[in-house]
């Protein structure tokens, strides 16, 4: 894992900015895979400046989301399909069309999970955006995942429901399931890259870097993937017990290539 420990969260949204352009820059069609929650809000509206600058386009580039809660209409605020467009595909060149996330709604669960399973292998995703839950969780693998698993229905872990009843009027409305890219989904794309701020994050932090490869950490899956990056601000890499040899490495792995 390459881990950059930035000093603030402002920081971290600038270095994935940079990777994002670097992947969608000059390289014809592109897949990315994007996630939503409050961590990359702030590297969607560095992403969005830069469009809005002239800097960059991303009319040649398609997005797949990670998940989406069952039972909620596509259109509702909430669903992770509209929080995309809203926060960030409808506010640069990206046509809907190319937006394509799980239909929470959709009869079959199952039948849907393997559709999107099908599609975003056939997409081919470059630079996968994750955040990380406080209880492990990418995408909405949930403690417990299994490493091999595809696309598929879960059931989201009470700490899950906790955190994300802050989108909702009250808990009671916060969906119980989901459908998420399986952990076997996410480990396929090419880069996988993860962002976390905050001192709240910080012990889920540390069990995925350097805690044992659990699926009781299901971020720590990561481990073995030959391309991934963590990008982290000093709060939610304070647990992190070689903190000072990957901010040396990192200042090493600079020096080399600039
Ligand atoms: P957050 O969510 O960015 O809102 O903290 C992260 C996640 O649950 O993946």
């Amino acid at each position: 894992m390459r881990v950059i420990i930035t000093e603030s969260p402002a920081e971290v949204a600038t270095i994935a900015a940079d990777m994002i352009a670097d992947t969608v820059r000059g390289k014809g069609e592109v897949s990315i895979g994007l996630a939503t929650g409050s961590t990359p809000i702030a590297t969607y509206k560095e992403l969005i400046a830069r469009y809005q600058a002239g800097e960059i386009s991303f009319a040649n580039t398609s997005v797949y989301m990670l998940d989406e809660y069952i039972g909620i209409d596509r259109a509702d605020e909430n669903s992770y399909y509209r929080t995309i467009r809203r926060e960030f595909s409808e506010q640069v060149d990206i046509d809907d069309s190319r937006v394509h996330s799980p239909n929470g709604q959709a009869s079959s669960v199952a039948a849907e999970a393997a559709r999107y399973e099908e599609t975003v292998r056939a997409a081919g995703v470059s630079l996968q955006l994750l955040g990380i839950g406080s209880d492990g969780h990418i995408g909405f693998n949930e403690p417990g995942s299994a490493f091999d698993s595809p696309t598929h229905r879960v059931i989201l872990h009470p700490q899950t429901v906790r955190d994300n009843a802050r989108f909702f009027s009250s808990i009671d409305e916060v969906p119980r399931e989901a459908i998420t890219q399986g952990l076997a989904t996410i480990r396929a794309a090419e880069h996988p890259v993860l962002l976390a701020t905050g001192e709240s994050k910080a012990p889920a932090v540390a069990a995925m870097v350097e805690g044992p490869v659990t699926a009781h950490c299901p971020a720590s899956i990561l481990q073995f993937h030959p391309n991934c990056t963590v990008i982290v601000d000093s709060a939610a890499a304070s647990q992190l017990l070689d903190r000072e040899f990957y901010i040396a490495a990192e200042k090493q792995r600079r020096a080399r290539t600039s």
